[in-house]
């Protein structure tokens, strides 16, 4: 099953650079209202917490970001409003994801909701949520893909 199908492309972003990926997240998460949950997709080191480091500047954390891989979730808070960044990079099943209790933080009204590895549970995940797709075309560029979710089987 994929959550990525090519008619659903809302936009293609070429990076040339990391600070360009943060660059992008911090404009993107400008346009982020509470109650979104963004699929971030991508091979290791394709930029998917680049991106997020990105989301969260934008959002007003100053603080290092970094993958959440051994404890699967970091929150932060700014200015009343909650990020949380997921890593599932650990967490093989949706049943494992919701054992440990994905469905508190997916499309949680009241925050912005990043995962890593977010097409590992795609039945999971809202029809509203973003997808984005990282691809390495180079060892410095990045191909960023955005999608509106839709499933397929
Ligand atoms: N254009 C680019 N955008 C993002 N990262 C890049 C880019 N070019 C090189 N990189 C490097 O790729 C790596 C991305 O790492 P990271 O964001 O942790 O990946 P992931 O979370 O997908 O495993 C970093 O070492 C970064 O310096
Ligand atoms: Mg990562």
């Amino acid at each position: 099953m994929t959550i990525i199908k090519s008619e659903n492309l809302i936009e293609k972003f070429i990076s040339n650079q990391e600070y360009e990926t943060e660059k992008k997240g911090a404009c993107f998460a400008k346009t982020l209202t509470c109650g979104t949950t963004l699929a971030l997709c991508g091979e290791f080191g394709v930029g998917k917490t680049v991106f997020t480091r990105g989301i969260a500047r934008g959002f007003g954390v100053e603080l290092p970001i970094t993958s959440p891989s051994f404890t699967i979730i970091q929150e932060y808070e700014c200015a009343g409003k909650t990020l949380y960044h997921l890593d599932l990079y650990r967490i093989e099943t949706e049943d494992s994801a919701l054992a440990f209790g994905i469905d508190e933080f997916i499309n949680n009204k009241n925050a912005i909701t990043v995962i890593e590895w977010g097409d590992r549970i795609p039945n999971l995940l809202d029809s509203d949520c973003i997808v984005i797709n990282f691809e390495s075309a180079s060892p410095d560029q990045r191909v960023i893909r955005f999608y509106k979710k839709q499933v397929s089987k």
